[in-house]
């Protein structure tokens, strides 16, 4: 922990105490609560005998080919495993079981694409075309184990592709379509992927937009392990082709067997990687199995949605880059037997309509989006939402970053008719499945709080030195117990798995957030305490971005920051010393905007950059960036006594008024 941990922890409580005059509380309707498919009396079960629960659950809600004896394995930690001598198969679980079961008419899934274009698959349908992407990609020689590089935009081939890997025991990796192909190189590389299933590219805001040629920039190095490249025609623009290597999907995909029988594979079989960012430079491959993520994600999608899967229709609108993408479009909604909708496009293209007209075209009824998504619509108005029939919404979720009361109440009063539960839903990569939300038919919601860790999930808040604080008391957010969607490593560096999360404090898993217990114990996160940004919900690391820029001939040193940002919660703020001649360059801060987003990706090019002639560093050379974050939000610094140079600050504030 650094000077700067403690402050963030600090400074995140004054920001409490504002949340903390927010006493309004919303309990679920008695109707609500009658037809709810979790009831209150799940805590106390659950939380008596956790492994049992989740035992239970496993049982319930997922198809094994061979029954577990054991539950929980923690004799080994911060190593465990879930259903350890089971098996199963997550793709059977998500597809052929429904049709066998006699749901093969059921919508699996309702696509939208950003152009307009429509396209609806059944669960037989679906079940058929991943089938056939599975012999597909059998004939490509990937099995069990190998790892799969996937680039694509949100369309159904996305999760087809990821059910194919499934299917065959092979680990899918996707790579968000914002990252850059250096980004892309990098994660290809550290999981050895053998196939890279890609697109021509998308659409962004009714024009196409490019993705396969990030594939062959980031496969021009030698010594790669990529055999093959499937492309899927989407946007029609011309690609370069490695002949050989890359294959259309068309002639591929679409022309194999649609038959294929699934097998069981071990239930602590990898299911996918995920790289993520933390605080140090390099991305992290985050790694979850199987049959425990199934669970956690399954249940957690049933309880904290309130899901009838014969009814709802539910759209998470994530990206299938990102983990809510994987748990909550991906995994969940189908294993669960529930129809859903997919989005291509943004929510503004081709007008600022474009969600509400797809809530009332497909009368989706369970809605999941990020806080930075309700922002944005406030911001524009909400006579655009009350041009649409949103009567079909019973239940809306948030997820990403925490949700101001405000966002919240607008979110249930605009969009939920004022009576649709609100469910904020605390989660990470990590975590793989939500960890903290209400339940929308047993708990009485408060505005901007995600309050109670799920049945069978033990969370605390706890001091610096790891006791639990009490209530009324902020401090870091630990979750106690193993769980059964819990990371069980970082891909390659078991080490960097413990140091990361286990290290901080003794036998409990550090999130590395701050969270406050209020008079009734319910839990308020207060975002990150460490070096890790949340723009727009997604994460980003502040040293990677410093490692982008530095990588610059003409930047001599970087400090970036995650400043208060009304609409993306945060946004990127860079401090940058520049070397020699570069000082006069007029399009200096342009050059290094689009070097970030050559290094890492658009999503990660600073929305601002100061060039300053000094950074403020402690004594041991470590820059404080808490400092930086109030010039960056517009604050008199503070504190500044622990400087090695406390000429620094005024240097800074000099340049910048210059
Ligand atoms: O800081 C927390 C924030 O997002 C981080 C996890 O980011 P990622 O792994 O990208 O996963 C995002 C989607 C699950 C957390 O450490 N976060 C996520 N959900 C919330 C949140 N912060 C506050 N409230 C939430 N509901």
């Amino acid at each position: 922990m650094s000077e700067d941990t403690t402050t963030a922890a600090e400074s995140n409580g004054d920001a409490l105490e504002n949340l903390l005059t927010e006493n309004r509380q919303f309990p679920p309707s008695a109707d609500f609560a009658a037809n709810a498919v979790v009831k209150a009396g799940e805590y106390e079960a659950a939380n008596a005998d956790r492994a049992a629960f989740w035992g239970k659950q496993a049982r319930e809600l997922l198809s094994w080919t061979k029954d577990f004896t054991k539950t929980l394995d923690w004799s080994n930690p911060p190593f465990a495993t879930w259903f350890d001598d089971g098996e199963l198969n997550a793709s059977y679980n998500a597809l052929d079981r429904h049709v066998e079961a006699g749901n093969g008419d059921r919508v699996a899934i309702y696509f939208e694409g950003e152009p307009g274009d429509t396209r609806t698959y059944t669960y037989a349908q679906l079940t058929e075309e991943v089938k056939k992407a599975t012999n597909a990609f059998e004939a490509l020689g990937v099995s069990r184990g190998d790892r799969v590089a996937v680039y694509l935009p949100m369309i159904p081939e996305a999760v087809i592709t990821l059910l194919a890997c499934a299917r065959i025991g092979a680990i899918h990796s996707v790579v968000f379509g914002g990252f850059s192909a250096e980004a892309l190189r990098s994660r290809i590389d550290d999981a050895e992927a053998k196939l890279v299933v890609t697109a021509d590219g998308t659409f962004r805001r009714g024009k196409p937009s490019s993705l396969k040629p990030a594939v062959d920039e980031a496969l021009t190095a030698p010594g790669h392990t990529v055999e093959h490249v499937v492309v899927v025609k989407r946007n029609g623009e011309d690609v370069n082709w490695v002949e050989g290597r890359d294959l259309w999907w068309d002639d591929t995909v679409s022309t194999a067997s649609t038959e294929h029988t699934a097998v069981g594979h071990p239930a602590e079989h990898p299911l996918f990687i995920l790289y993520t960012s933390g605080t140090t430079g390099k991305p992290k491959g985050i790694l979850h199995t199987t049959g425990g993520y199934l669970t956690q994600t399954a249940y957690t999608h049933k309880a904290v949605f309130d899901l009838h899967p014969e009814t709802d229709v539910f759209w998470c609108t994530a990206d299938v880059g990102w983990v809510t993408g994987h748990s909550y479009v991906t995994y969940a909604p189908l294993v669960n037997g529930a129809t859903q909708v997919i989005y291509e496009g943004t929510p503004d293209s081709p007008h600022q309509g474009r969600f509400w007209e797809i809530v009332e075209k497909y009368k989706v009824s369970i809605l999941y989006t990020a806080p930075t998504a309700i922002r944005t619509f406030m911001k524009w108005g909400e006579d655009i939402p009350a041009k649409y029939d949103l009567s079909s919404i019973r239940v809306l979720g948030s997820v990403g970053e925490p949700i101001n009361p405000e966002a919240w109440m607008w979110y249930r009063r605009v969009i939920g008719a004022d009576k649709a539960p609100v469910v904020d839903t605390w989660w990470q990569t990590e975590t793989g499945a939500i960890m903290i939300a209400p339940l929308p038919g047993v708990t009485s919601a408060k505005p901007g709080s995600a309050q109670t860790p799920l049945p069978g999930i033990a969370v605390d808040v706890v001091d610096e030195l790891g006791a639990s604080v009490p209530d009324g008391h902020g401090g870091y957010l630990v979750i106690r117990e193993p769980w059964p969607a819990m990371l069980r490593g970082i891909w390659g560096d078991n080490e960097r798995y413990k140091s990361t999360y286990w290290a901080r404090f003794d036998d409990m898993y550090f999130a590395g957030d701050g969270a406050k217990k209020d008079a009734d114990g319910d839990v308020w996160l207060l975002g990150r305490v460490d070096d890790v940004m949340n723009v727009s919900g997604h994460r980003l690391s502040t040293t990677e971005i410093e490692s982008a820029l530095v990588s610059h001939p003409s930047v001599a040193e970087a400090a970036v920051v995650g400043a208060a940002d009304e609409t993306t919660g945060q946004a990127v703020v860079a401090f940058v010393i520049l070397r020699g001649s570069a000082v006069d360059d007029p399009d200096i801060v342009t050059t290094l905007r689009n070097h970030v987003g050559h290094e890492i990706g658009p999503i990660a090019k600073p929305k601002t950059i100061l060039v300053v002639p000094e950074l403020p560093k402690t004594r041991s050379g470590k820059i404080m960036r808490r400092l930086l974050k109030d010039i960056a939000e517009g604050r008199e610094a503070g504190d500044s006594s622990t400087l090695a140079d406390n000429t620094v600050m005024n240097q800074i504030s000099d340049s910048l008024k210059a």
